[in-house]
């Protein structure tokens, strides 16, 4: 099955998203394989968003994303990385549509909620980044059957 990572932001964090937002997460039907708190630094985020050190907004970026803890999880299902990505929608949570986390739980383009990875090839990367391999669990769940068809799985 396909893994993305999601970071619930500092502005998840500060305002107590948290919970809801993993609940949306679990509710579609993915599967949390892995999820822990951490510290971003500048170094990590310079990795991170490496294609966006140049950009004006980079130190104002840095200094938002490392304002509090964040959560980091890697999230499991059949086209996990788009899914995701649909859930989160646009980058700017004013301009997200309804029904999105962000169109839903925020009114900002810098706090805006949750980063998610944009393609499969990222998703890989992205999750080897902040995990290390024994923090990504596989395992199976009662209800996959559930969530699936059998040519899905
Ligand atoms: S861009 O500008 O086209 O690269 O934008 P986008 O791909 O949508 O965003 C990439 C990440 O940069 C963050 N971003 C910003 N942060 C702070 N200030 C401003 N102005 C800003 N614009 C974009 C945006 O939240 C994306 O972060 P992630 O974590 O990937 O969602």
């Amino acid at each position: 099955m396909e893994q993305t990572l999601v970071i619930l932001k500092p502005s998840a964090i500060d305002r107590g998203l948290c919970g809801t937002i993993i609940a949306r997460l679990e509710q579609k039907g993915l599967k949390i394989a892995g999820m822990k708190m951490m510290q971003l630094d500048e170094p990590i985020l310079r990795e991170h968003y490496a294609h966006l050190v140049d950009r004006p907004f980079f130190p104002s970026l840095v200094l938002s994303m490392s304002r509090t803890p964040v959560i980091v999880m890697c999230l499991e299902g059949r086209d996990a990385v788009s899914v995701v990505r649909a859930m989160t929608g646009a980058t700017n949570c004013r301009q997200a549509a309804p029904g999105t986390i962000r169109g839903d739980l925020g009114m900002s383009g810098q706090e805006n909620i949750i980063h998610a990875s944009d393609s499969v090839e990222n998703g890989k990367i992205e999750v080897a980044r902040f995990f290390y391999p024994n923090e990504i669990f596989d395992y199976s769940t009662v209800t996959t059957k559930a969530i699936y068809a059998t040519d899905e799985l």
